[in-house]
């Protein structure tokens, strides 16, 4: 399928957009200094926190660092949950919700089994989830415009 190109200039810290990429929804997330800073904390909740599982499908090598991001506050990742593809939700805000953790610090819940993923989209253990979500191939044509594909 054909690249999709984003101008991302008008994004802000905590928000998100969607975009579509071979038919599959495609989150672009500008995190906050504070989401950032909780990456680092939660890897020993998480199944994968290195993103070390089926690299060549899930993670490019650029994006194998802790944010899983070229740019460390933008996030680029494929919305479908690796468990059976449904597509988790914005649950950014601590305590987001009761069936969340009460040390929740912002992430994604996938509404059809619960699985949580982190800001990072790194899943957290023991839910039925396997895998990270995706990030998908990407660039940067300049500070501002973001291809996908
Ligand atoms: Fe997401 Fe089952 S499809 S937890």
């Amino acid at each position: 399928g054909a690249a999709v190109e984003v101008d991302i200039s008008a994004l802000k810290p905590g928000e998100k957009v969607t975009v579509e990429w071979r038919g599959k929804p495609v989150w672009i997330i500008k995190r906050t200094p504070e989401q950032l800073a909780e990456l680092p904390k939660l890897d020993g909740q998480l199944a994968d926190p290195k993103s070390e599982r089926k690299p060549a499908e899930l993670t490019p090598e650029y994006a194998r660092n802790e944010a899983r991001s070229i740019k460390p506050e933008i996030f680029v990742g494929v919305g479908i949950c690796s468990h059976l593809g449904c597509s988790p939700s914005d649950k950014f805000q601590p305590g987001a919700q009761p069936s969340l953790p009460d040390d929740w610090k912002g992430g994604f819940l996938c509404p059809c089994h619960g699985s949580t993923f982190d800001m990072a989209g790194r899943v957290f253990k023991n839910k039925p989830a396997p895998d990270n979500l995706e990030v998908p191939p990407h660039m940067y044509l300049s500070d501002t415009r973001l291809v996908i594909g």
